[in-house]
């Protein structure tokens, strides 16, 4: 799983309890997501079809910095499903965890169109220049 956005805890994202606000988060994780999709679909009308169970592991405290990870598990038709995880960046405590959030890839109409893809692509590859280290295929 590559954890590729960080979020700074600040004043507004608190809840009534002085906390991180889960509607915050949540936000942060559709959007991080919905990136994570369009830039793997190279389709920016993707939308959100489904969340499922939503686990508040731990809290987090103004100031700190978490780190969104996203994985993709399933390649659909039309659809991509993600597991994400959000973690503290500093003591890797993981703060909340979704095993499925999937996008369904529209056309122009605004109706599921098929995408056709089946792995992850690197844009390094698509366009043809050498890849970061981090996105090296992982070894056996
Ligand atoms: C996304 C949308 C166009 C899909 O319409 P639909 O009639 O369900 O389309 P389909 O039945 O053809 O399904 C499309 C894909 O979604 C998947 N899907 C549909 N309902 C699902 C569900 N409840 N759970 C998981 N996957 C689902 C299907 O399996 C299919 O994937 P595949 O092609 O990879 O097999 C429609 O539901 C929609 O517009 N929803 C609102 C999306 C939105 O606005 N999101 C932002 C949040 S407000």
């Amino acid at each position: 799983m590559n954890f590729h956005t960080r979020k700074w805890i600040k004043p507004e994202d608190l809840n009534p309890n002085g906390t991180l606000f889960g509607g915050s988060l949540l936000a942060w994780v559709d959007e991080a997501a919905a990136i994570y999709a369009i830039i793997q679909l190279e389709n920016h009308r993707v939308v959100t079809k489904y969340i499922s169970e939503i686990n508040f592991m731990a809290s987090a405290r103004q100031g700190e910095i978490v780190e969104l990870g996203m994985e993709p598990t399933h390649w659909g038709k039309t659809s991509l499903t993600l597991r994400c995880e959000v973690r503290n960046k500093l003591t890797r405590e993981t703060i909340v965890k979704i095993d499925r959030i999937i996008f369904v890839s529209l056309d122009e109409h605004g109706q599921p169109a098929p995408h056709g893809k089946t792995r992850i692509e690197y844009v390094a590859d698509r366009l043809g220049q050498p890849r970061a280290p981090h996105e090296q295929e992982p070894q056996a």
